[in-house]
């Protein structure tokens, strides 16, 4: 496969957690009573089965089990799941495995099962690398618990990455770039590295709008940026997007095909998917209750209840989105295939004179440090 083309992923939906935590505002549920696994592995499989006859015969370059905390999956459950895409697709040789993870022990106990089952990447939520932080994070885990479950995982697993967030209230670049190195110094050949974002409608919000907390400043939040570009670059592991940092070669795969604006299909509660369908790119919303969802598959075979089809603006928006979040940029050829037109010289002249974006040879275009700041604006600017 060409080093660059997009890939063909699949991502499995877990929309289950021990508990919530109070900035998220992902699919996930917490249920009180155990969660029926076989039910909703047939129900993957089910619901596979559909989107395979929309895709028809594909080569899977990538599977990511995703959650929500799919490491709340018995082990047989994710090789069940795993069974039904390689029933459906062909999963192509040394096609990469992730499985999302919470670092506590309970969980961490079933990674043997998960390697056996064929998961061959974890990446860990370990989030903080100090008590206090997790403990406001609303984590279930310590450092001590995270700490160990890295060790388990570079033992089991050819690939680790963990996430951490990071601008959290009272955190200074000091002390965020000692965290960083203490995270890169556990030989992760991936990391995640989020600003902590306040979400509507999680419980964060309510609280930072009663000033009950308060989140650096945005000029402290450009330098926590920088002090992490700053450390990663030093330590081998540069931005290969946005967030994501990786020694060159360890990029995760599935998550290129996202911003590649590769093709993808989505499994389970409130998954995307986005594919071509009768040669149209198509996207595929499911239903996100777990329960609702269930249903929708055991009546019909699957639980899609919204999907589109792109035009060619909406379709060379979401590229561009997408692909000027990668340190690598944009293919202007493809570009001028998706929209039918080349970018207006004036605009890229003047986005170009403002530090904002810049061009690779003659063939490539990406954002600048400065433009990934502002991304959104530049690419409404670019879309225009
Ligand atoms: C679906 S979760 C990952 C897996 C797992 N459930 C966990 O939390 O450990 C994806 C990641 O998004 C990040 N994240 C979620 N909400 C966020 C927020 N409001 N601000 C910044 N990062 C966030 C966290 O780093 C989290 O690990
Ligand atoms: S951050 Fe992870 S563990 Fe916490 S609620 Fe969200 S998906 Fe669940």
């Amino acid at each position: 496969m060409n080093e660059r083309e997009p890939g063909f992923g699949v991502y499995i939906h877990w929309p289950f957690c021990a508990a919530k935590c109070p900035y998220c505002d992902f699919n996930s549920h917490v249920r009180h009573q155990p969660v029926d696994q076989e039910r909703f592995a047939a129900a993957f499989a089910a619901e596979m089965a559909t989107m395979r006859g929309r895709t028809g015969p594909r080569e899977v370059t990538s599977i990511f089990l995703g959650g929500g905390t799919p490491s709340l999956m018995e082990p047989g459950t994710v090789g069940a799941v795993l069974e039904a895409v390689a029933a459906n697709w062909t999963v192509a040789a040394g096609a990469e495995v992730t499985l999302e993870a919470n670092p506590s022990s309970v969980e961490a106990s079933r990674f043997r099962g998960y390697r056996a089952a064929g998961v061959n990447r974890v990446s860990l939520g370990v989030q903080a690398l100090n008590d206090r932080d997790l403990k406001f994070l609303g984590r279930l885990h310590n450092v001590e618990e995270a700490l160990t479950a890295i060790g388990l995982a570079r033992e089991i697993f050819p690939r680790l990455s963990f996430d951490l967030i990071y601008a959290r209230p009272g955190q200074n670049p000091e002390d965020w770039a000692a965290e960083l190195e203490q995270a890169i110094g556990h030989a992760v050949d991936h990391l995640s590295l989020y600003q902590l974002t306040i979400e509507e409608g999680t419980p964060f919000h309510a609280l930072h709008a009663l000033k009950k907390f308060a989140i650096p400043e945005p000029d402290v939040a450009a330098d926590l940026y920088a002090v992490t570009q700053a450390v990663t670059n030093a330590r081998g592991l540069p931005a290969y997007e946005i967030s994501n940092h990786a020694v060159p070669g360890a990029e995760s795969r599935h998550n290129l095909t996202y911003w590649r604006y590769g093709e993808y299909v989505g499994v389970g509660p409130g998954a995307h998917g986005r594919f071509v369908e009768h040669g149209t790119r198509i996207v595929t919303i499911a239903e996100k209750m777990p329960e609702t969802w269930l249903n929708l598959v055991e009546a019909r075979g699957h639980g899609v209840t919204g999907g589109e089809t792109l035009t060619r603006s909406e379709e060379t928006d979401e590229f561009l989105l997408m692909g000027l979040r990668l340190t690598e940029g944009i293919d202007l050829a493809r570009y001028e295939v998706l929209s039918g037109k080349p970018f207006s010289t004036p605009r890229l002249a003047i986005l170009e004179d403002e530090g904002l974006i810049e061009q690779i040879g003659n063939s490539r275009l990406r954002a600048t440090p400065s433009g990934m700041i502002v991304l959104d604006a530049v690419v409404a600017d670019l879309a225009r």
